[in-house]
């Protein structure tokens, strides 16, 4: 396959890629509406929202898009000044007139060229106007309300001219203000041909009390959203191909979906390594990195159990969990819970789990200083549940298992 020809081609994702067609075809043909595209990191959101994006951009849309910053050091409506800044720039100078006209003179503070208010802060107000917030320095500012709808205006009067699409990536590190312009702009022009498209990762969000959860939950009860989930195996098989410029071997395709669930951006380090002659077993840094950074984000206590599931395999079973970590199964199931929202773990059913996939227990169980200990205390867990009368098979929970069965 020429790689080159081939670098902008989804592979996968039918379903996903009709989904946004038919939502480019209903804002070309009717009006938009509001899409967030969800998943672990590297799932390829980004990738299949940019495929998206050039589809309406080739039917004549106006797209242009924003990223939110992870630094702390942004400033407050970052990628909504990306996204004003790009609609200067890329709408024709009447376009951009009269979009200008419609917002008035607040939308200089979103372009960056006057103070903006922080979101909630603006919302209190100085006690002297409804529209303005005095800055510590004593200028007057437009208050959120009327930022965002100047914003909103102006995306408004740009779509009358023709359909605009502005999708906003990585809104699981978006300020609080930037989410809550994004909640009214969708609600705002819901018949307008605007389609907006948001991407997060929701296993960030999802298991832990994250500050925008609450903020995300209005847009997410608005929008279409679409969870991006693992390549299967051809899909790996064609990534591979194109990563490293050959045919993978069947076997080593089947391995490599094994241990990263088909994750792309897991696969595209896997066949770099395996390209350049190195193990395809080996777990490449920037996957190592990836997942220690979900580890580290994890609710201490789950971070703290993983390691000793890692240690029982693959799969594993929660009462042999909880008697290896020695805590009742019932505080070992709420753990494992968050796990599995965190998509890190999946429940097979009988009381069985395993790992998302292999690369996670591989990760954890490197990680672990001294695995021997953990070993120690499953043998320790496993002759005590043995005599018990627990008797674990495969993908099922016999002896004398059940709730109420606490083996500690
Ligand atoms: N459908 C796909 N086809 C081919 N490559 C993909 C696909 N999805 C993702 N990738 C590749 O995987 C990597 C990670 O994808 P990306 O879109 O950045 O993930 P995310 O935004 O979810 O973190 C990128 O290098 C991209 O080229
Ligand atoms: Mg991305």
């Amino acid at each position: 396959m020429p790689i080159d020809a081939a670098t902008h081609e989804l592979i996968g994702r039918d379903h996903p890629a009709t989904l946004l067609r038919a939502e480019i075809a209903r804002l070309i043909g009717s009006h938009g509406g509001l899409v967030l595209v969800t998943g672990e990191a590297g799932i390829g959101k980004t990738t299949l929202v940019t495929s998206a994006a050039r589809e309406a951009r080739r039917q004549g849309a106006l797209v242009v898009g924003g990223a939110c910053w992870d630094s702390g050091s942004a400033p407050g409506y970052w990628p909504w000044t990306q996204v004003i800044r790009a609609l200067r720039r890329g709408a024709e100078p009447e376009e951009w007139a009269a979009a200008e006209e419609a917002a008035g003179a607040s939308l200089a503070a979103i372009l960056g060229e006057t103070q903006v208010p922080d979101g909630d802060q603006a919302q209190q107000g100085n006690g002297q106007s409804p529209f303005l917030t005095v800055t510590p320095g004593g200028d007057e500012v437009p208050d959120a309300f009327r930022l965002y709808d100047a914003v909103t205006s102006a995306l408004v009067a740009l779509a009358q001219r023709r359909p605009v699409v502005i999708v906003i990536d990585d809104l699981h590190v978006a300020d609080p203000a930037s989410l809550r312009l994004l909640e009214f702009a969708a609600q705002q022009t819901w018949f307008e041909r605007l389609l907006l498209i948001g991407t997060y990762r929701d296993t960030e969000v999802e298991p832990v009390d994250h500050p925008l959860r609450d903020l995300l939950s209005p847009l997410v009860a608005k929008a279409t959203t679409i969870t991006l989930t693992g390549l299967d195996e051809a899909g790996v098989a064609a990534l591979m191909a194109r990563t490293a410029g050959q045919e993978p071997p069947p076997d080593l395709v089947t391995e490599v979906h094994r241990r990263t669930g088909g994750n792309p951006f897991f696969v595209e380090q896997t066949a770099r390594l395996w390209r350049s002659g190195g193990s395809a077993t080996a777990i490449a840094p920037g996957i190592r990195d990836a997942l220690l950074r979900r580890l580290s984000l994890l609710p201490r206590p789950v971070a703290e159990l993983l390691p000793a599931a890692a240690v029982l395999g693959r799969e594993f079973h929660r009462q042999v969990l909880a008697a290896t970590v020695a805590a009742p199964v019932a505080h070992v199931d709420r753990l494992l819970e968050l796990a599995v929202v965190a998509k890190l773990v999946v429940t097979k059913g009988g009381g069985e789990f395993a790992f998302a996939h292999d690369l996670v227990r591989e990760t954890l169980y490197d990680s672990l200083a001294d695995p021997r200990d953990l070993h120690a205390a499953v043998v320790i867990a496993a002759d005590g549940l043995v005599a018990q009368g627990f008797d674990q098979r495969p993908g099922d929970a016999r002896g004398n298992g059940g709730d109420q069965a606490d083996p500690v």
